[in-house]
């Protein structure tokens, strides 16, 4: 779908670029011709993917244990980055999650889930922007949250709330780093299975299994593939799309449309449903007729 040197020149860091949506970004940025940094807290998880994407796509990568919730680690992580020769692009991919009932939560349960989401996606988008501001280099980040930025999730809390502020973080450095040169999107993603989430959004279900997953309430009745998440971030980064920033795009099959829509989980209903409601409805409209008052 893309011409094999889309990426060629561009040196992307990818947080949490180990696994999950991560890998299947950093995959689908090497095979466009991008150098890649992946950061992660294993050291040995990032290198066997490493060595697994330089055999695959023959592309240069790099690999940094950060832990994204230290300032300090991030700031040193990223100077190491520029010594060799600065990025033109960041990837806020890393995160932490897990569902509870609110109250059930400690302050440091909360501070695992925000301190990795909320703060370490500033200390790395920053560490970054202000290396790219001091050089006057353009620049591109994409940061992935999720559909609760706009509709807010029960049960997962200190994630909806740290994803929105990276939302908000997003649209407000498009507006204040633009005249620099360096633009901000953000990608929401649906339901894409992956062992990181699924182990603990939908416990006891497998990541890895998609048929596993009942989508009927989808309007594209499926979960999303890595690939298309993959495409999209690479779309993002692209220079070819340098007037695009500010914006946090949805790819979710729709379904962050239907949580609006009053009636969408009416799309299970039958033919015969449908004509008995149309019986029903004309029933209650003759009722309504023969007692009004005939001109
Ligand atoms: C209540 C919990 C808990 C749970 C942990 N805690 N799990 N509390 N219910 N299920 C509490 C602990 O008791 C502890 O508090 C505090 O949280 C810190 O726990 P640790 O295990 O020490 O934290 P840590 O090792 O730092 O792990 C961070 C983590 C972990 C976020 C908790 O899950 C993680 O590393 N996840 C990374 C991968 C991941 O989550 N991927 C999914 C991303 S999905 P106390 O007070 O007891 O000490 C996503 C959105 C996807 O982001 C949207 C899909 C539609």
């Amino acid at each position: 779908m893309f011409t094999e040197d889309l990426l060629a020149g561009q040196k992307i860091l990818v947080t949490g670029g180990g696994t999950g949506l991560g890998r299947a970004m950093t995959e689908r940025l090497m095979e466009l011709g991008a150098e890649v940094v992946i950061w992660g807290r294993r050291k040995s998880v990032l290198d066997e993917t490493a060595a697994e994407l330089r055999e695959k796509t023959g592309a240069v990568i790099h690999t940094q244990a950060v832990d994204i919730r230290d300032p300090d680690m991030v700031d040193e992580a990223v100077a190491e980055i520029w010594a060799a020769g600065p990025l033109t692009g960041l990837v806020n991919n890393a995160a932490g999650n897990f569902i509870s009932r609110t109250e059930d939560l400690s302050p440091r349960a909360f501070d695992a889930i925000a301190g990795i989401v909320f703060h370490g996606t500033f200390y790395t988008t920053n560490a970054c922007g202000k290396r790219w501001i001091a050089a006057g280099d353009k620049a591109s980040v994409l940061s992935i949250v999720v559909t609760w930025v706009w509709s807010g999730s029960p049960y997962v809390v200190p994630s909806a709330m740290s994803k929105s502020g990276v939302a908000t973080m997003t649209k407000s450095l498009a507006m204040e780093w633009g005249p620099k040169g360096i633009r901000l999107n953000a990608i929401a993603p649906g339901p894409f299975p992956t062992k990181g989430a699924w182990e603990r959004l939908n416990p006891g279900q497998s990541g890895d299994d998609a048929s596993a997953h009942r989508m009927d309430h989808n309007p594209m009745r499926r979960v999303g593939e890595y690939s298309e998440l993959a495409n999209l971030a690479a779309f993002l980064m692209a220079d070819e799309v340098a007037y695009l920033t500010g914006q946090v795009i949805a790819i979710d099959g729709g379904e962050s449309l239907t949580n609006g829509g009053t009636f969408a989980r009416l799309d299970s209903l039958t033919d015969e449903d449908w004509t008995n409601i149309r019986e029903q409805i004309k029933t209650a409209n003759a009722a309504d007729k023969a007692k009004r008052v005939k001109g």
